[in-house]
């Protein structure tokens, strides 16, 4: 877990603005959910068999005996709150998005951290493959708004649950006979969910996966039929992809459509972002029949990789009042200059030495510093000093106000 010092919250805040601006654009509305949940609503969604819920959660008894865990993911929690608030109905699509802190209990390495932050988007209420489609845009328009280079679209499709339990048992027949090949936590963990064999690092079983059944060659015609949609949607757009059958995602909730962005910028933990359809998951928790589909990108992963553009820098002007009596005019006059809207303006009280307010004027990059000392105070006046031309000059409160929106102007032109 991090601090994120201010040396890079305005980076993430820069971020996180126009991740907001790009949800208002596509009509997407932010959810906010406690960081705690019932341990159960993951066993229920993630499902009981991940990773996430047997090795990786923050599970805590409270003190009345409810089991408690801090939250993993998103999409768990926004779909609790749509059952209980009754955000969907049915006839309507809704969407959601939703930023800030998950927890995982993982092994931290460079680009996963026990504390990360997911931008996550979710939408319900249609079977519509545009808007797999739609989600994916979403996902590929981040990447290029935050200027990643060369990313990976990766697709494939886990079909609706029929079929994947026809193809599970193919697939665990084949891991019985390669068993021998194995690595020793895959052989431990296939009989409860074969799908995560194609998850192993281990070099023996990626070659044993290698020539494994694949899930698309087992799903129905329909679940087909959709996956074509959505490909040929994504081919009419000029949004890159590729098929990729090892995509079986982490979490148990996925049907249909499932998709990774990945970058090999980020080295080994490469996956930006990644997500998918879950058309049962609604109804698993209590609420009416509801498609949907969604995604979630880490933020740290996004920043190591992002090439933002440079913000438009506001100028700082710095107060001093050397001495104790210029105080209550000096403070007024950084009011006015706030009320301009235009300038970051920082109030340093109890230096008495020119001097030394020069020094920390440039220690702290002002662009203009502010002196009202005895012989300002007798006419009622602030010096005013350019720290870059180093000019100076004294005016009155309202003139210095208009000389800075005069000077802006002028810079400007
Ligand atoms: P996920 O693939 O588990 O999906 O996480 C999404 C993204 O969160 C990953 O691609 C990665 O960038 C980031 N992430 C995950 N774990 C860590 C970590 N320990 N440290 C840093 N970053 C991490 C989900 O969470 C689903 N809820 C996505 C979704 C939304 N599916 C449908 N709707």
């Amino acid at each position: 877990m991090t601090d994120l010092l201010p040396a890079q919250t305005e980076r993430w805040r820069g971020m996180e603005d126009q991740i907001h601006a790009l949800m208002k654009q596509y009509a997407y509305q932010e959810i906010r959910t406690p960081l705690l949940e019932a341990s159960e609503l993951y066993v229920k969604s993630v499902g009981e068999q991940t990773d996430i819920v047997q090795k990786e959660q923050y599970r805590f008894e409270d003190k009345n005996g409810d089991w408690i865990t801090l939250r993993p993911e998103g999409t768990a929690s926004v779909v609790r709150s749509l059952v209980q608030n009754t955000l969907w109905e049915e006839g309507r699509i809704t969407r959601l998005y939703y930023m800030g802190p998950m927890f995982r209990r993982e092994r931290p390495q460079k680009g996963r951290y026990r504390q990360f932050h997911q931008f996550g988007l979710e939408c319900f209420g249609s079977h519509a493959p545009s808007l797999d489609v739609e989600v994916i845009l979403v996902l590929s328009r981040l990447a290029e708004m935050f200027g990643l280079t060369a990313p990976k679209l990766k697709l494939n499709s886990l079909g609706d649950l029929p079929s994947r339990a026809v193809y599970r048992d193919v697939l665990l027949t084949y891991l019985e006979k390669h068993r021998d090949a194995l690595d020793e936590t895959t052989r431990e963990r296939m009989a409860e969910n074969p799908l995560r064999a194609f998850d192993s690092k281990a070099p023996e079983t990626q070659a044993v996966m290698s020539a494994a059944p694949i899930l698309l060659d087992y799903i129905s015609d329909d679940e087909r039929a959709h996956f074509d949609h959505v490909r040929s949607h994504l081919e009419n757009l000029n949004i890159a992809y590729e098929v990729d059958p090892k995509i079986v995602r982490g979490l148990d909730y996925y049907t249909h459509t499932v998709f990774e962005m990945v970058s090999q910028d980020l080295g080994s933990q490469n996956a930006v972002g990644g997500g998918g359809r879950y058309n049962h998951l609604v109804a698993s928790m209590g609420g009416k029949s509801c498609p949907a589909v969604g995604f979630a990108m880490g933020l740290e992963r996004l920043l190591m990789i992002a090439h933002l553009k440079e913000q438009s820098k506001v100028r700082k002007l710095v107060a001093f009042p050397l001495c104790p009596e210029a105080e209550s005019g000096a403070l007024r006059l950084c009011e006015k200059v706030r009320d301009l809207g235009d300038y970051e303006v920082e109030w340093i009280p109890g230096k008495s030495s020119l001097k030394a307010a020069l020094r920390l004027a440039d220690k702290v990059n002002a662009d203009y510093a502010v002196f009202v000392g005895e012989t300002e105070l007798a006419a009622s006046e602030f010096m005013l000093k350019e720290m870059q031309s180093g000019e100076q000059s004294r005016h009155s409160a309202t003139a210095l106000c208009n000389w800075l929106i005069q000077h802006k102007e002028a810079t400007r032109l």
